[in-house]
């Protein structure tokens, strides 16, 4: 991908060496994102030995450095929406459980002296618009409800439509997500743990008291028990798949004056909604992140477009900004019922599986950790129940609002029948890819800088969708189930493990 956060200029990643060797452990976690190593952290503070590998070089994964690291225990698309889905009962729990994540980032940071510029602060949820005051008076009274702390507001940080108010929640939280996750590293690592980069999960068996994975090289690690926490799960090819929706979101970031705009989390209520927050940068200056403009994955290939909506949006609202430094973008794995799935994966015994954190990933990845050691160590898991990764869908709006989403993998199989997105390779400008029609085949074309240009099957390894140009991110997106590839096919983003075919 060729964007990077501020997160990832700021401070980078650590590199750790690929496996060289058959070894054995008690735990092995396959991605080392926040959820990956939230889990590892949890499992080797509990004397267990443990390894995480990860298909890149990097450690921390790859949404995890993309993310803007809001700490909310509001939820973004609405506790009433969960109650209507499930009931109050899961909603006040699930509340608790952003609750308790929050909290332990808290405490780790304390405990192992992580210095991850954590801080508590006020979310702020303001109307786009005044119809929109149906969803936040709904919102307020399913909050006192279920016991979320609320309050209403008359005056907000960013001008509110006339005869408007916002919703203010107390307690909520922000970090540096890499400062974090480089201490999680030294935490795992101090406790014995071993982690290493480069290393590709392929395929797994479990037996009596154990699993065995086996990687790219043909390496097997034997464990007492695997945690699958790849963004989007490589370890089952459909099941949990038809639960979950990948959406592109898109993020600006840029100096403003110290004390020009108050330290808060504010988003508000479009359905691709604006996301706000700002990081402490020196003396002078805070930087101001604004995300939003999301999409369905694959589907839209405007994103010039989609960063200067942000910025226009954000300069109206807050005049200090100086102007986006960092301009990034990322996918987040929408479940159907607003919650995500974690925990033993259905029809296993030692392993466990993280996915379907939306847009809250963060506090997600961490209650998915708390979830997991409870259920590894046989205590009693609070949350298991209600984040079951085996729990079925259930009738009422978010079913409806999903298979819209599901459409569109309905649209994708007629792509085997239409013509290409250029006639032919001698369109394409260096930097450029596209999809072409040759006979019955799509091929994925990318033109490099050298003007040779590489070919291989548009053909999703995961199970058949047809892949689409990410003219941003120079990479190929495919909207089914969220996996993406590098212009020479090589694999970035699962569920796919295996590299676009070679084309015919
Ligand atoms: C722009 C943006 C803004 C966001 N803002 C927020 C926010 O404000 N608050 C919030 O809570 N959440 C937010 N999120 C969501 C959150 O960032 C993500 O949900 C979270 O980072 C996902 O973490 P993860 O550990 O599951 O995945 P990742 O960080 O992607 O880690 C998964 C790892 O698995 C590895 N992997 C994949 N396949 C294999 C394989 N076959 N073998 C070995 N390793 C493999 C990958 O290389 C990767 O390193 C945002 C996301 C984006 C994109
Ligand atoms: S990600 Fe499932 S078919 Fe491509």
């Amino acid at each position: 991908m060729t964007t990077s956060s501020f997160w990832y200029e700021d401070v980078g990643l650590e590199k750790r060496p690929p496996l060289a060797a058959d070894a054995q452990c008690d735990l092995v976690v396959v991605g080392s994102g926040i959820a990956g190593m939230s889990s590892a952290y949890e499992a080797a503070r509990f004397g267990w030995r443990v390894i995480v590998i990860d298909r890149a070089e990097t450690i921390g994964g790859v949404m995890t450095p993309r993310t803007t690291a809001h700490l909310a225990t509001e939820l973004d698309d609405y506790y009433y929406y969960l109650i209507k889905a499930r009931s109050e009962d899961d909603a006040r729990l699930y509340h608790e459980s952003q609750v308790a994540a929050v909290n332990r980032i808290e405490t780790i940071c304390r405990d192992e002296g992580i210095d991850a510029d954590f801080a508590r602060l006020e979310g702020i949820l303001v109307p786009a618009e005044p119809a929109h005051m149906r969803d936040l008076q709904q919102e307020y009274d399913a909050c006192r409800a279920i016991g979320v702390d609320v309050e209403w507001l008359d005056q907000a940080p960013i001008p509110l439509p006339d005869g408007t108010r916002a919703l203010r929640f107390p307690n909520q939280g922000r970090f540096h997500p890499l400062k974090y996750i480089r201490g999680l590293i030294a935490a795992v690592e101090g406790r014995g743990g071993k982690i290493h980069g480069g290393t590709v999960y392929v395929d797994h068996q479990e037996e009596d008291g154990g699993v065995t994975i086996e990687t790219e090289a043909g390496h097997k690690i034997r464990a007492r028990a695997a945690l699958f926490a790849t963004n989007s799960p490589v370890n089952d090819k459909v099941t949990i798949h038809t639960k979950l929706v990948p959406d592109r979101t898109y993020v600006i970031a840029g100096p403003v004056p110290k004390g020009s705009v108050p330290d808060l989390l504010i988003w508000d209520t479009l359905e691709a909604y604006h996301y706000v927050r700002l990081q402490p940068l020196g003396e002078t200056e805070d930087l101001l992140i604004v995300g939003g403009e999301d999409h369905r994955s694959g589907m839209a290939n405007d994103m010039d477009e989609r960063f200067a909506h942000l910025e226009t949006w954000t300069r109206e609202r807050f005049p200090s900004f100086q102007g986006a430094r960092y301009r990034w973008s990322g996918q987040v794995m929408e479940p159907v019922d607003f919650m995500p799935y974690t925990g033993r994966n259905p029809g296993n015994r030692n392993i466990y599986v993280h996915t379907g954190d939306s847009g809250q990933g963060m506090t997600n990845g961490v209650a998915g950790a708390i979830n997991f050691a409870a259920l590894l160590f046989e205590q009693k898991a609070h949350f298991a129940e209600l984040l079951d990764p085996a729990r079925k869908p259930v009738a009422g709006t978010s079913l409806a609002d999903f298979v819209s989403g599901r459409a569109e993998d309905v649209a994708n199989l007629s792509e085997y029948l239409t013509g290409g997105d250029v006639a032919s390779v001698d369109e394409l400008k260096p930097g450029e890819g596209a999809i072409i029609r040759r006979g019955t085949a799509k091929i994925a074309a990318f033109r490099q800088d050298d003007g040779t240009v590489i070919e291989r099957s548009a053909v999703c390894t995961h199970v058949g969708c047809i892949v689409h140009w990410n003219g941003l991110e120079k990479c190929w997106d495919c909207p089914c189930h969220g996996s993406q590839f590098q212009p020479d096919g090589q694999v970035i983003n699962g569920p796919a493990i295996r590299p676009l075919a070679e084309a015919d």
